[in-house]
């Protein structure tokens, strides 16, 4: 009797073994990862533990990728070129990135989500791999239907964003004349197109997989191209949150319960990030989603002379670097205010310094932080933190907004929209209903800026012509160096008899 049946049937056994060994190991591992990208999430919800939980979110990674290699046995080589290819550009892009060009790299890698999510879903129609029943087949087409959707307008929103935050693309938004009933037009098409999809014969509606690809691509083009500068932030944010839904969409084709876990957990902490971006702005989602605000560019900054006159009769009252340093050398209160230009400047590393010397002579020294100041979320927090500033003098908004009448001196270093008054009393502002930091409250507030340009927004700021306002002129690291000099002369200098 030959031998051969049963050393087959052994060899089959063992590959099952081995198979399903191999599929329990890739679901302890993916469980793994998942607990380990929500314990990541946990810890960067607060500075002190923000370290920790990308370290947590970096293990997690490696485990994802790690077992999804050896568990997807076979075309080890193409996947080894991808894996260190992709790796190579990602290090060296990440090593490169200026801190105010992150915006920028988020949204250009939002689109490359998207656009992965596209692909997976065509690659998954045309090859479904397994023979699916008549009912997984429907939930399959929707699947890839939905997220080939998400994805491309994930996609090409992406790219108009990046173009908008790189300054490629103008900031200004686009109002075509009926764009709410063009977008309702295109979702309606969408959807009919997704009726003749989902049901027809295997591969034969191709065709209707493509177009939607196609209008759900115009779609995306055309629903960021309608949002002004003044609510990128909160734009970058929903891209965040779909890439987040269309990675999860790619998990549902290709049956990954961990793309599943970890597109939810971006999609779903994207959308909270927006909706409290979108509070503190005082801004409706579905108004930044449609265009509704930001639409009008407000009114571009008059022409100025170097003194700051405009031909009427505002003028601003400039004031010296050692002027500065004697009025925060007297005040028993001083709030710092940071912006987009103190990460432009990199001037919070002197900035700490003057603090530590006003808070040693018993000066109340405080940094208060707007939710949108910079260029991302969080933005002024980590360059603070870099600069070693305890967390405990670094406060909100909401928590520091009702201290601004008590406070002897304000330093505005380098903001400008987020210390608009014209937010509060300007209905024709486009930032009209954003909250903003009430500094001109204050008894002094110095504003540190190069010129009397306009910020992000683009609109003109009242308060550089506010009596309480002192405008200090130049690049904020000179003139923080400036003001750290004096400040240390005048502490070397014995006290007058
Ligand atoms: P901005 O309104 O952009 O104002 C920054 C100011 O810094 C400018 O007016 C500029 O004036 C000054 N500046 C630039 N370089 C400087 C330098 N080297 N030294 C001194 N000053 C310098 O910044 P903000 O007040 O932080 O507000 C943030 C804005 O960005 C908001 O409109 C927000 O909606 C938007 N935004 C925020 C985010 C997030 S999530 N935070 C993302 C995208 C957009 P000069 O040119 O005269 O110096």
């Amino acid at each position: 009797m030959s031998s051969l049946p049963l050393y087959s049937s052994w060899l089959l056994a063992s590959a099952s073994a081995s198979g399903s060994a191999l599929a329990n190991l890739s679901t302890v591992a993916y469980l793994l990862a998942g607990v380990l990208f929500v314990l990541s999430l946990g810890g960067l919800s607060a500075q002190d533990s923000a370290r920790r939980g990308n370290l947590l979110g970096t293990i997690g990674m490696l485990i994802a990728v790690g077992i999804t290699t050896v568990v997807g046995a076979g075309g080890y080589g193409p996947l080894g070129a991808a894996l260190l290819g992709g790796g190579l550009i990602g290090a060296v892009l990440a090593a490169r990135v200026a801190m105010t060009s992150m915006p920028e790299l988020v949204a250009i890698l939002h689109s490359f989500v998207g656009l992965a999510a596209v692909l997976v879903g065509i690659a998954s129609y045309l090859d479904p791999g397994e023979l699916l029943s008549p009912v997984e087949a429907r939930i399959h087409e929707v699947e890839i239907f939905v997220g080939v959707f998400i994805g491309a307008i994930t996609f090409t929103g992406s790219l108009i964003a990046f173009g908008k935050l790189r300054g490629q693309i103008r900031s200004k938004p686009l109002l075509l004349p009926g764009r709410h009933y063009l977008n309702l037009a295109m979702l309606a098409v969408t959807v009919f197109l997704g009726m003749r999809f989902v049901g027809a014969p295997t591969l034969a509606a191709q065709n209707e997989l493509l177009i939607m690809t196609g209008l759900a691509g115009v779609l995306g083009i055309h629903l960021v191209m309608a949002i002004g500068g003044a609510d990128m932030p909160v734009v970058v944010s929903m891209l965040n949150s779909y890439s987040g839904w269309a990675a999860a969409a790619a998990g549902f084709m290709l049956n990954n319960d961990l793309l599943i876990i970890t597109g939810a957990l971006v999609g779903s902490s994207g959308a909270i990030l927006s909706y409290i971006m979108c509070r503190a702005m005082n801004r409706s989602i579905a108004n930044v989603i449609f265009g509704g605000f930001g639409a009008d560019e407000g009114a571009a900054p008059a022409k100025r002379d170097k003194d700051g006159k405009d031909g009427k009769d505002q003028k601003v009252q400039s004031v010296t670097a050692a002027d500065t340093a004697d009025l925060m050398r007297e005040a028993k209160s001083v709030i710092v205010v940071p912006g987009y230009g103190m990460a432009v400047a990199h001037a919070q590393y002197p900035l700490y310094e003057v603090a530590q010397i006003l808070r040693s002579r018993g000066c109340s020294v405080r940094f208060a932080i707007h939710p949108v100041a910079g260029r991302l979320p969080g933005h002024m927090n980590v360059l603070l933190a870099e600069a070693k500033v305890p967390y405990d003098i670094v406060l909100e908004m909401d928590e520091i907004n009702a201290d601004f009448p008590e406070t002897d001196v304000v330093l505005v270093i380098g903001a400008n929209d987020i210390v608009n008054p014209g937010a509060l009393d300007d209905a024709a502002s486009p930032i009209y209903g954003m909250p903003v930091l009430e500094v001109w409250k204050a008894k002094t507030c110095v504003v540190m800026k190069r010129s009397m340009a306009s910020g992000y927004a683009g609109v003109e700021n009242p308060l550089f012509f506010h009596p309480a306002t002192r405008m200090l002129f130049g690049d904020a690291k000179k003139n923080v160096d400036a003001i750290l000099d004096a400040l240390r002369q005048k502490n070397s200098q014995p006290p007058a008899e």
